[in-house]
């Protein structure tokens, strides 16, 4: 079926330069397995699992048959103050695959209100502790932590940020990427100090002043960034020393990614609050939570009240929807029981050798991976660092590949079940788009 020009022109589309898509549309109309199929009939790789949210390829029956069978039994429940049981049954599922420890789950409608979700968490934890001065927050440039006005206080991106005026009191640590670390092969062995820096910043603000330090285990978005070996350990020893939470936001790397249930597994760092979204409903309905230790929920629950008031004042209308929490259910249960982090582990050998191949080509700047997670930068125009990445995301397009390209970078993250040859004819096609 063709868009028409007025149908182009009302859709204000998310990041995405618009002038440009409207001109030439990329229109999706099917998808199955680890492929699309666009409105001119062709076969298109699926280069990044849709946006890092279909892990177990499209299509997945188990998930879809979830679905239906829901809608058709309960298609909405109201979040507030009734409850439904598929919600407590994916508490606990998603609790066996968080760090010991982590075992309170608050359900949000995205990711980006997941971020909020855990940074309101932390500011009234300290709050009700009788420490409510506890309220800065420090993130890391190039962190991508969604699109609210949390989130983007503590990201570190920032195009995304300049233009929207005064945001909350946040510092930023120092990226990790360094000139001794670059084409590293998963984790670098250079750049673990960076992390000294974090002391610093915290006695410049004070501790008392500090609610959390929030990073993703692994920078995603700002082109796959592992962390430097003995980094997040510092880190978490830092804010340990100094009373304040550690958020990770594994929106990205949670559930499969990085070959493990969360970065903080695949890194071996357990933080206070983690951020999941994307791959716990495989994409298909919209659905994100935030998940703490008990010790931080307890202290919401001892409190001197009747017990018919709300202990934290915050929720969505689509809190733990009853179709998404059924996409959950089913979602998880295949990674576990088809064991996909094992998938990725067994897969990711393949795909580092293959992208780090790529290093020949000129405009190749640096490459970085770890499990099934690829960004590679780009050589910039002059003073035009998000062409070439464009380009080569169009010319990819035309070879029937869709990569995401953003800032400076390249990056590629497939299914979990993908084959070799379809990394082969991938990263083939990479190198002739980069030449
Ligand atoms: C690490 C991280 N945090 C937060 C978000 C925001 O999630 P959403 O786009 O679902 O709001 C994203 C999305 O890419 C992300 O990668």
């Amino acid at each position: 079926m063709t868009i028409t020009s007025a149908q182009l022109d009302a859709h204000w589309m998310p990041f995405t330069g618009n002038r440009q898509f409207k001109k030439d549309p990329r229109i999706m109309v099917a998808a199955e397995g680890s492929y699309y199929r666009d409105s001119n009939g062709r076969k298109i790789f699926d280069g990044l699992s849709g946006l890092w949210t279909c892990g177990l390829g499209h299509k997945v029956t188990r998930i879809n048959e979830a679905i239906k069978e829901q809608v058709d039994t309960l298609d909405f429940s109201p979040s507030f103050q009734f409850g439904h049981s598929k919600s407590f049954q994916l508490a606990e599922l998603i609790t066996s695959f968080t760090p010991k420890g982590l075992n309170r789950v608050f359900f949000t409608a995205s990711g980006s209100d997941a971020v909020e979700t855990a940074l309101k968490i932390a500011r009234a934890y300290w709050a009700h502790k009788g420490l409510p001065s506890k309220s800065k927050f420090i993130g890391r440039i190039k962190g991508y932590h969604g699109v609210n006005f949390g989130g983007l206080s503590v990201g570190g991106i920032e195009a995304n940020r300049k233009i929207f005026g005064e945001l909350l009191p946040a510092n930023h640590l120092r990226e990790t990427i360094t000139s001794e670390n670059t084409f590293s092969r998963g984790q670098p062995l250079e750049g673990g100090s960076l992390a000294e820096e974090l002391d610093g910043i915290i006695l410049s603000q004070g501790p008392e002043n500090i609610a959390a330090v929030v990073l993703e285990p692994l920078s995603g978005s700002a082109g796959v960034i592992p962390p430097p070996k003995g980094y997040l350990e510092r880190i978490k020893s830092i804010c340990a020393k100094h009373e304040i939470l550690l958020i990770f936001d594994e929106i990205i790397c949670g559930l499969g990614r990085l070959g493990r249930a969360s970065g903080s597994e695949a890194f071996g760092v357990v933080p206070d609050i983690m951020t999941i979204a994307k791959q716990l409903t495989n994409g298909v309905i919209p659905m994100g939570a935030a998940i703490v230790k008990s010790e931080i929920h307890d202290v919401f629950m001892d409190v001197n009240t009747p017990n018919y008031m709300l202990e934290f004042p915050h929720g969505y209308t689509y809190s733990a929807h009853p179709v998404a929490c059924a996409a959950g259910l089913a979602s998880l249960s295949i990674l576990r029981e088809e064991d996909f982090f094992q998938r990725v582990r067994d897969i990711a050998p393949y795909f580092e050798s293959r992208i780090h191949e790529l290093k020949e080509c000129s405009v190749v700047k640096d490459i970085r991976n770890f499990g099934l997670a690829g960004g590679i930068t780009l050589e910039h125009y002059p003073s035009e660092p998000a062409r070439r990445p464009f380009e080569v995301a169009m010319k990819m397009w035309e070879k029937g590949y869709y990569v995401r390209y953003a800032g400076d970078t390249i990056q590629i993250a497939p299914a979990f079940a993908v084959q070799e040859t379809e990394l082969d004819g991938l990263f083939e096609s990479l190198r002739d788009s980069l030449s």
